[in-house]
């Protein structure tokens, strides 16, 4: 195989090249891949969950076995965001030393949001760090959380907790993984991809929106190329500030709101799901507080619902949503810093929301 054909996006950190996105069809090209950034000759160990190990792991593995030095292990982690905890970073770990796993191994996290950000927090912290790549499976994970950095798990109920900063050494995003994905799953992870168009690129929001039946036929031309620019899009704004000190913020978009009804339902909506809500919420108040127009906001809402994505949340209650907000870990001193619009494709970061306009945020999607 001849890796030169695969298209790529590099990402930086200070101007110097970190590591490689690179998008193929192709499973068994990872060993090449892998092989030709220097991972050859590395103990590997394959990190997944019960629902995509049985799909995808085989190949991923023997990849690996023939590239690597020694035997490739599986670790099958139960899916679900309700294991994204330390106990099951333990069982990572637990594996890891009884095979006497050393500072070259290289862990491969291969599934979803739950599975990447977990063996991203477990490379980080393992023997003071090992190396990971990222190989994403579901919608979400491949146009939003491979990328970036960003490793953790959840505490007691409260999201993304305890964790680090931790760069992969590679992503490599194959889309015909999307095709075993359920529908809901599926259309959970647009709401980070509109995210990227909504916060930063209004033509690429008009390219999903009027792709929009090609894009959810899961074609796989179509989705290569949404996923480069949301791709894109999430590297720019993590290259200008990899640590989250001001501009990455506005990949928070709909999560304030969005973060808190995840908790309050106790994961039982998606966290897509809960963003699609969340963005539409955080549209409102933009509106509320002048920035934005009613039209717009009608448009973002109404995009957002032909994507089958929800705008409106059953069931909540808006003053113990209001409180969680507060306990969001993005809040400053105790209150939440929205990122609101300017227009559709410009974000821009607003501490000074009251707690009516918040309550009003939510009162716009409750019901
Ligand atoms: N690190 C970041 O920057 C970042 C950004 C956004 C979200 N996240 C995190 O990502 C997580 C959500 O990720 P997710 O939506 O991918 O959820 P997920 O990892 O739970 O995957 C969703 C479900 O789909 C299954 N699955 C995965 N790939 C599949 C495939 N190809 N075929 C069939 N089934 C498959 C999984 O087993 C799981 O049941 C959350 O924990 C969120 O906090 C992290
Ligand atoms: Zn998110």
């Amino acid at each position: 195989m001849n890796c030169a054909t695969e298209k790529t996006l590099t990402v930086h950190k200070d101007g110097m090249p970190i590591y490689d996105i690179v998008y193929g069809t192709n499973p068994e090209a990872l060993g090449d891949l892998l092989k030709d950034r220097g991972f050859g000759g590395r103990r590997f160990c394959v990190v997944t969950d019960s629902n995509v190990g049985p799909l995808y792991a085989e190949a991923v593995v023997r990849a690996c076995d023939g590239i690597g030095s020694g035997k490739t292990i599986l670790v099958t982690l139960p899916a679900g965001e309700e294991n994204k905890n330390l106990d099951h970073i333990s069982d990572i770990y637990r594996c890891l030393i009884e095979e006497k796993y050393d500072r070259r191994s290289c862990l491969i996290a291969l599934g979803g949001g739950v599975v990447g950000d977990m063996t991203g927090y477990a490379a980080a912290t393992y023997l003071r760090g090992v190396s990971f790549i990222q190989v994403p499976t579901t919608l979400l994970s491949q146009a939003d959380s491979s990328i970036g950095g960003k490793t953790g798990v959840d505490f007691e109920g409260y999201k993304n907790m305890v964790g680090a900063f931790y760069m992969p050494g590679m992503v490599f995003a194959n889309v015909d993984y999307l095709g075993s994905l359920d529908e809901r799953q599926f259309i959970g992870g647009f709401a980070e991809v509109i995210k990227h168009g909504i916060i930063r690129d209004k033509a690429y929001y008009e390219f999903l929106v009027q792709n929009r039946e090609l894009i959810l036929g899961r074609d796989t031309e179509t989705l290569t190329q949404m996923l480069y620019v949301s791709n894109r899009i999430k590297k720019e704004v993590v290259e200008a500030d990899p640590y989250e000190k001001k501009e990455r913020m506005l990949l928070n978009f709909g999560h304030t709101i969005g973060h808190a009804v995840e908790k309050y339902l106790d994961f039982g909506m998606t966290h897509g799901e809960c963003v699609a809500a969340g963005c539409c919420a955080a549209a409102y108040i933009s509106v509320l507080k002048g920035f934005l127009t009613q039209n717009e906001y009608e448009a973002v809402r109404d995009d957002i619902a032909s994507f089958g994505l929800p705008v409106r949340v059953s069931g909540i209650d808006p003053d113990k949503i209001l409180k969680l907000t507060a306990s969001d870990k993005k809040a400053s001193g105790g209150r939440p810093r929205f990122v609101l619009l300017k227009s559709i494709g410009e974000a821009f970061v607003e501490e000074n929301v009251s707690d009516d306009e918040i309550l009003k945020g939510i009162l716009s999607i409750a019901g």
